[in-house]
Formats: structure tokens, C-alpha cells, sequence
């Protein structure tokens, strides 16, 4: 019998799960690495460069055969390429560059995402979208705005990755395996965050019976101040490794409806006390819907008032939205 492999190829379209990554500069091309090697679905990798896009998935394509994945990847600039992705994780944007306000940077940035949330609404209309681009917060929500999809289809990735640094830095100074160490920060992507120490534990032993106040508050600085520390060193450039696997941590938990419980910028619609349509991270389950659900976390006086401070940080960056055409 002759196997006819176009049709099994056309097969295998419709039973695969599809990841569209937008922007094919170190976090995007470090997402489309980490969504291929963990075989979560078929990856499009889209840059207005094309020849970035497609130079970087045939390079990536090439260590299958070496590294096991079984995974096509895709560059392209088409977003007729992207259609019906299950998943679009949102990079493109330009990182800070020295002398430029944050405004300016909302300006520019805000009209890339308007043309990339164009882009998803006509091709992939039905997909949950990962906003990491920055700044995060504003971004997300004006993702939103323009995607004009419901809340628990428009996600920001932040939380995932300042959860991430701050169960590093405590893993470090105790000298423990990472995989022993929860906490959770909330809040906006930014020097506002929140880290929740009452969430943080090692062991399932609380942090705060581990460590002395002092060391804890450190730790905290730093997880606030861990991506400019990074630009520092960089200079010319930003984090891409932990944001994008913070990012594949999110596809993960929606392509496998793994309910997992992660920090995600979400809308709030009076959570939290927060009704002006704000995004910011919280505690949310992340499955195969996208946002499932909003865990009521009961944040003490102290927390409580940071948290607001973060959300005020997140309001007064939106003012920057307001010049966008
Ligand atoms: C960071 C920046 C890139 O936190 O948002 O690394």
C-alpha cells in the first residue's frame, strides 16, 4: 500500500496543537526553542523581519533530529500563517533603550501591538493570547482593548517570571533545590511588584521560619530589581530566557489543561477591589480556557496596601495610552 503523506500531513495539522509567536527577537526566539524541545504543538514564528523569522526556525528545526522533538517550526512574516493557533505568545516590541520615557516607549510599542492584535483577530481569532512585550501591564490590557476578547483569553506573563526569580534567589541563599521552593509574586511587572513572602516556603516550611527578616527583604529587592540588574550587565539588551520560559509555562498549563495555579495579569472586574478594568498579576488556575478562575487570596494590611500601590503604578503608565492613535 502506498502511504499518501500529504494527507497524513494534513492530519497531523488538525490533531496538533499550534503556538504562534510573535516576534522572533531573543524572547520570541527563545520561546518558539522552549515550546519545540517540551513538544507542545507546532510552532509559527512570526517577525516582520521575515528573514529573522525563517533563518531562526530552520535553525531551530535543525536540532530536532538531535535533541528528539517532534515539532514543526515555521518562520514567516504572513499572518495568514498563524491561523487558528491555539495559542499566540505576543514579543514584538522595542525594549527601553537609554534617554527613552516609558511613554515614549507605550507609544511605539503600543502601535506594534495594535498591528500584531490585528493581525491575530483575522487569522486566529479563537485563541488565547500571552502578552509579554512591555510595559507588560499596559500592554496586555491594550491587547485587550484591541483583540476585544473576553478576559480569560488575554493573559499577560509577568508574574511567571518574577515568581520564578524570587523562588531562585531563595533556593540560592538556602542552598536547596529550586523544585523544593514555592512563592508567588503578584502585582504589576514592574518596581511595584509584590512579592508574597506568607507564600513563599521551602519544603512546605514557611520562608519566614527559615531565614531572618533582613535576608528575606533582600531577597525581595532583588526579585523587584532582577531585570534591570540583567540590563545592566547586558546593557544593550533585556532578559529573554526566564520571560519566554515564563511564557511556555503559561502555554503549557492551556494547551494541556493542566489547571495549574499561576501568577497571570488578568482584568479585574471588581476582584481585589480593583473595578476600572486594570490588569494586573494575581493568583489565577490557567487551563485549557485560559483564565479559569481568580483565586480569592486574602491579602493581610501590608500586602493589601502594595497591591494597591501596584495596580496605581499600572493606572498611571495607562495614562500613555491616551496619545496612542
Ligand atoms: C525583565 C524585563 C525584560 O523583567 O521585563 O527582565
Amino acid at each position: 500500500m502506498q502511504i499518501n503523506l500529504s494527507e497524513g500531513d494534513s492530519i497531523m495539522a488538525h490533531t496538533r496543537k499550534k503556538i504562534a509567536v510573535i516576534g522572533a527577537g531573543f524572547v520570541g526566539s527563545t520561546t518558539a526553542h522552549w515550546a519545540a524541545q517540551k513538544e507542545l504543538g507546532d510552532v509559527v514564528l512570526l517577525d516582520i523581519n521575515e528573514g529573522s523569522a525563517i533563518g531562526k526556525s530552520l535553525d531551530l528545526a535543525q536540532a530536532a533530529s538531535i535533541e528528539m522533538f517532534d515539532t514543526k517550526i515555521k518562520g514567516t512574516s504572513n499572518y495568514a500563517d498563524i491561523k487558528d493557533a491555539d495559542v499566540v505568545i505576543v514579543t514584538a516590541g522595542m525594549p527601553r533603550k537609554p534617554g527613552m520615557s516609558r511613554d515614549e516607549l507605550i507609544g511605539i510599542n503600543a502601535k506594534i501591538v495594535k498591528d500584531v492584535c490585528a493581525g491575530i483577530k483575522a487569522n486566529a481569532p479563537n485563541s488565547i493570547v500571552i502578552v509579554v512585550c512591555n510595559p507588560m501591564d499596559v500592554m496586555a490590557l491594550y491587547a485587550k482593548q484591541q483583540l476585544g476578547f473576553p478576559r480569560e483569553r488575554v493573559l499577560g506573563m509577568g508574574g511567571c517570571l518574577d515568581s520564578a526569580r524570587f523562588r531562585t534567589f531563595i533556593a540560592e541563599e538556602l542552598n536547596v533545590s529550586y523544585k523544593d521552593v514555592t512563592g508567588v509574586v503578584v502585582g504589576n511587572h514592574g518596581d511595584a511588584m509584590v512579592p508574597l513572602v506568607r507564600t513563599a516556603s521551602v519544603g512546605s516550611v514557611p520562608l519566614i521560619d527559615l531565614l531572618p527578616a533582613d535576608k528575606i527583604a533582600a531577597i525581595v529587592q532583588r526579585t523587584k530589581s532582577a531585570g534591570a540588574e540583567i540590563g545592566g550587565h547586558l546593557k544593550t539588551g533585556s532578559a529573554y530566557y526566564a520571560p519566554s520560559r515564563g511564557a511556555v509555562e503559561m502555554a503549557e498549563a492551556i494547551l494541556k489543561d493542566q489547571k495549574r495555579v499561576l501568577p497571570v495579569a488578568v482584568e479585574l472586574k471588581g476582584e481585589f477591589g480593583v473595578n476600572d478594568g486594570m490588569m494586573v498579576g494575581v493568583m489565577c488556575v490557567i487551563g485549557g480556557n485560559g483564565l479559569e478562575k481568580i483565586i480569592d487570596y486574602k491579602f493581610n494590611a501590608d500586602e493589601k496596601a502594595e497591591f494597591e500601590k501596584s495596580v496605581n503604578a499600572v493606572r498611571a503608565l495607562c495614562e500613555g495610552l491616551k496619545t496612542v492613535q
